[in-house]
């Protein structure tokens, strides 16, 4: 177990290259199966979540080479199509690979990927999509077991956005020889960079970016070819956010600028002066920053992904903020760590209200999940003394080398093993002292 010791209360200033994104290179990735060919994919970062999909890959029968940030995929043979249930439950986006197995042998068996901390997480859409496509579907044994050979044409019309069912039926019909048409499909740019991928695949897929999808299956696709992943947008709005708590000065390098937009007009309503250039963000942050009120909602909306990075800005934010999480039922946990650290919030439903202080005091908080502990690094940057963060595993999950990007840009933060350990003998100790 790891933690991050902060010692915070620096300023963050400097110049930075974001990373690739992790949302968009876990579908791609697994999109790879759909070639019988050789992939090359650039700008794939080096974080958990992708080391978990090259382990399901190689199970698959693909041979993965990773160097740096450059992966080569050889998926000429895929010999099992069973995504075993330990690797299922270690990550969501599992469930995306099911369309990909499916497009490409027929046959697919997987099981739930099971709750997590910031919501339930069903996969209801992605099952009720199948199913209308004619894919045949058995539940044996907590497995589910999947067989498209009856595949059919079809227009599927999702009852909510689902970024990841997108992703699924998109993956799934790539191969099927059918023609599938997605109506209020999600609109993220991460679905435009799987859409880009397929198509330069040799795949046929429009529309992507709207709610209005179509894609004419092919039969088979072999090739040779190579693609970068885009930048990513939350690590992005992230170490935007890390100057303006710091009343700092950042210039971002490989950015797409139109996918950071909510973000930047929350941050220039908060007082932040930012400056967009091609592929380029700079933001200088206000002494002083204003409160302001959010709402989380699917893409072009402020990205719920950025709620807790954003809402811990806004616990020093002068004034009372209003946030409104639409997308997720339980991603306020960091909030009562936040507490710890002096923030002033309080929960109602769907809306949490924080009422801005002057700085966070340093303190021992836990991370609760990938972006609630991110919100924790920025106010530790923030509170002047040190701030220890302990289960940063959920951290590493899904940000390349986070601590040593922010040490670039001026802050003090370092990793340190085994904080569980002084942790469990404390509790180890008081058992003893009052069994
Ligand atoms: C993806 C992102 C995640 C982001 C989320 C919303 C990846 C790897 N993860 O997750 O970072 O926070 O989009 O932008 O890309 N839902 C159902 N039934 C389903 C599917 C979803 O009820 O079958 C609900 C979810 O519980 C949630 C909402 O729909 O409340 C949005 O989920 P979805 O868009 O599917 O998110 P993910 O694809 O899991």
């Amino acid at each position: 177990m790891q933690s991050y010791i902060v010692n915070g209360g620096e300023r963050i200033e400097g110049s930075i290259s974001s990373s690739g994104s992790k949302n968009s290179s876990l579908p791609i990735l697994a999109a790879t199966i759909l070639n019988k060919g050789i992939t090359k994919l650039k700008n794939v970062p080096n974080i958990h979540d992708t080391k978990i999909m090259f382990e399901i890959m190689e199970l698959l029968g693909c041979k993965v080479e990773c160097n740096k940030n450059e992966v080569i995929i050889d998926s000429r043979v895929i010999n099992n199509y069973e995504i075993p249930d330990e690797l299922m439950r270690q990550m969501r986006s599992s469930v995306i690979l099911a369309g990909a197995i499916l497009s490409r042998t027929k046959k697919a068996i997987f099981s739930y990927p099971g709750g997590c901390d910031i919501g339930a997480r069903p996969i209801d859409l992605h099952i009720k999509a199948y199913k209308s496509l004619g894919i045949d579907i058995k539940e044996e044994n907590g497995e589910i077991l999947c067989d498209s050979l009856n595949m059919e044409d079809g227009t599927i019309t999702l009852d909510f956005p689902s970024v990841g069912a997108t992703e699924n039926i998109i993956l799934a019909a790539t191969l099927s020889n059918k023609v599938v048409n997605i109506k209020n499909a999600a609109m993220e740019p991460e679905i435009v960079d799987l859409q880009n991928f397929i198509n330069k695949l040799g795949g046929c897929v429009s529309g992507a970016g709207t709610n209005n999808i179509k894609i004419i299956g092919r039969n088979e696709i072999e090739t040779n070819m190579e693609y970068e992943i885009m930048p990513d947008r939350i690590e992005i709005g992230t170490l935007l956010c890390s100057a303006a708590i710091t009343n700092g000065n950042i210039n971002i390098k490989n950015v797409k600028v139109e996918h950071i937009l909510p973000v930047v007009y929350k941050l220039e309503e908060m007082g932040c002066s930012i400056k967009l250039k091609d592929n380029e963000i700079n933001l200088m942050a206000k002494n002083k920053l204003k409160a302001c009120n959010l709402k989380t909602m699917p893409h072009p909306g402020f990205p719920t992904d950025m709620q807790p990075i954003l809402s811990s800005v806004l616990g020093i934010a002068k004034g009372t903020s209003i946030i409104v999480e639409n997308i997720f039922e339980n991603r306020y946990k960091y909030l009562s760590e936040l507490k710890r650290m002096g923030a002033k919030a309080t929960i109602e439903g769907k809306a949490a209200i924080i009422k801005g202080i002057k700085r966070y005091n340093p303190a021992k908080v836990e991370a609760t999940d990938l972006r609630g502990g991110a919100a924790l690094v920025l106010a530790a940057l923030n509170a002047k003394g040190k701030t220890i963060i302990s289960n940063i595993g959920y951290i590493l999950r899904g940000y390349e080398n986070l601590d040593e990007k922010l040490r670039k840009l001026g802050a003090n933060i370092y990793v340190k093993e085994g904080e569980i350990i002084e942790k469990e003998k404390r509790e180890w100790f008081r058992f003893l002292l009052f069994k």
